[in-house]
This record gives structure tokens, C-alpha cells and sequence, in this order.
């Protein structure tokens, strides 16, 4: 009988994560057999876990909140965008037996804001709200696009600052605090603030968005987020949030691990649904 692969996504809290379905969607679609599932793993034991995880056979694993930067540390190998990042959210076992670490957090949010939505980020103005881990996780790809500038803004504003010093061999970029935003205008706004989960908006001040502009959260909910929302508020030319982002971080992790794309569309709708079921 021929063996299923395994996967996992390791997390902590997991009980809510959406990978298994996905996962699951692009296996029928793609016809690959293999087996996904989400493991909670306490705090603290990541790199236990992960070990025999491997040890057994596994082939994979996604990682999500708090474990990127122990995946970061227990790869054997990372790729350039992981290492920039400073964050793993992808392991996939080599054929001599190492472990590869990638970062697909960036290019799932580039693929989405470029190719779902059809939003431009080359020589737009783009704003950046939160300097975290979630952020840092993105500017890469992002700076990659070629935007005309990026502004990090951030409640703590020396993170801001720090973040936008570490990556300015990338592109035009700074950061700044949300006080500083007020005679600014910018094309594209990024909400990658946890903000949103506790049902609070970062302290944004009215006619930031330009006429054409966009805004775009990396959470996601049945319900437009407070940043959505804020957004529509200020006549914003186009809204989303970071379904998209989840669906094309997966294919890209889908990939690495099975050497197929899968085609996104049809199970973003289909997670789309789920949420509101
Ligand atoms: P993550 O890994 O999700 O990025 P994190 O590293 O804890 O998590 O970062 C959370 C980000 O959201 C930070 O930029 C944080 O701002 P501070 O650095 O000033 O703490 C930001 N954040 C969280 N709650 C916020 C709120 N209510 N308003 C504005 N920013 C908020």
C-alpha cells in the first residue's frame, strides 16, 4: 500500500486554523495524497516537537503564532526571503535529511494584492501599519514590487524606525509613529497590526488614503475588520482583507513541498464561505 505523506500546522492556539481545509482543498484539486492536520504545541517545546515530527517520517510542517522565529532557528537551511524576515513559516524535509526553512508570508500577500485584487504596488505610495513580527515577515516581497516609498507606522515608533533601517538596501522606506501621518498621502495602506483582533484601529488621521487608494488588513474575519471599515469610511477605491494572503502563503508552502501550484481562486471562495457559514 503506497505511504501518505504527513503535514502539520504547529501553533499555539491552532484550534481555529483554516491550513488543514486549505491543505486538504489543494490535495483533491491537485490529486496528491498526503495527510494535514493542526498540532498545538506548548510553549517552549517547538523544537522537540518538530524533531520528531521529522523523526517519524513527516514531511512538512507550517508554522504560525508564536513559533517563526524557533522554526527560524531549528532549519537547517533558510532560504534569502526567511532569512531577511527573520521568521520560518514553512519546514519541508530535503532528500539528505536536513530541514529547509522558508518564509511564504510575503509572497502569499504580493500574490494576493497584485494578482487576485489587481492593485498596483509598483511606484505606488505605500503605508505600513505595525512594526511586528507580521510585518517584518512581509517587507521583502513587498519592497520587491518596486513601490515608490514605504512608511513603517507604528505605536512604538522606534521599531518602526529600527524595522525600516534593516531593510533599506530593499528600497525607498522609513518609519515613523502615527503622529507623523498627518500631511502624508499614500496609495496603498497594509494593516499589519494585531489591532484588529482586539476589535481596536490604530490611530489613523482622515484623508491619509489618496483618491485611487486602497487598504488592505492581513486579518481576516466574517466581519469587515475596524480597519476595513475605517477605511470605507474614507472612500477608499478598493478594500480587502488577508483571506487571499492565507490561500496563496499555503500554495506557496503547497509548492515547496509538492512541486504543483495549486490554483487559489476556487478555495479562497470556498474558505470565504466557510467563515460565513
Ligand atoms: P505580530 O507577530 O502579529 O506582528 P507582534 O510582534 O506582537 O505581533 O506585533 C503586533 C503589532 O501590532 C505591533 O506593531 C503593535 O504595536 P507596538 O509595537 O507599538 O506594540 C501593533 N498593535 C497591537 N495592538 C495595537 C493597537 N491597539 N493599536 C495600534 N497598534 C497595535
Amino acid at each position: 500500500m503506497e505511504k501518505i505523506d504527513h503535514y502539520a500546522v504547529y501553533g499555539n492556539p491552532v484550534k481555529h486554523s483554516k491550513s488543514p481545509q486549505i491543505h486538504a482543498a489543494f490535495a483533491e484539486q491537485t490529486a496528491q495524497q498526503l495527510h494535514y492536520r493542526a498540532h498545538k504545541v506548548e510553549l517552549g517545546r517547538f523544537a522537540e516537537v518538530a524533531a520528531q515530527f521529522f523523526e517519524h517520517g513527516g514531511k512538512g510542517l507550517n508554522i504560525t503564532v508564536p513559533f517563526k522565529l524557533d522554526a527560524f532557528e531549528f532549519a537547517d537551511q533558510l532560504s534569502g526571503r526567511a532569512r531577511r524576515a527573520g521568521a520560518v513559516n514553512t519546514l519541508a524535509i530535503q532528500d539528505d535529511g536536513t530541514i529547509y526553512g522558508d518564509n511564504t508570508d510575503g509572497v502569499g500577500l504580493v500574490r494576493d494584492i497584485h494578482d487576485n485584487l489587481g492593485w498596483d504596488i509598483q511606484g505606488r505610495r505605500v503605508l505600513v501599519l505595525g512594526a511586528g513580527g507580521a510585518v517584518r515577515g512581509i517587507l521583502g516581497p513587498l519592497l520587491k514590487q518596486g513601490p515608490s516609498h514605504v512608511l513603517i507606522a507604528n505605536r512604538t515608533e522606534e521599531k518602526a524606525q529600527e524595522l525600516a533601517q534593516q531593510f533599506q538596501k530593499l528600497g525607498h522606506i522609513a518609519g515613523g509613529s502615527y503622529a507623523g501621518l498627518a500631511s502624508g498621502q499614500f496609495d496603498l495602506i497594509i494593516n499589519g497590526t494585531s489591532a484588529s483582533m482586539s476589535g481596536d484601529l490604530p490611530p489613523l488621521p482622515s484623508h491619509i488614503l489618496s483618491n485611487d487608494g486602497c487598504a488592505y488588513d492581513m486579518m481576516y474575519g466574517a466581519a469587515p475588520t475596524p480597519f476595513m471599515r475605517w477605511a470605507a469610511g474614507e472612500t477608499a477605491w478598493a478594500v480587502s482583507d488577508g483571506l487571499g494572503m492565507l490561500v496563496e502563503q499555503a500554495a506557496e508552502s503547497f509548492c515547496i513541498w509538492r512541486g504543483v501550484r495549486p490554483d487559489t481562486k476556487p478555495v479562497i471562495e470556498l474558505i470565504r464561505q466557510s467563515l460565513s457559514a
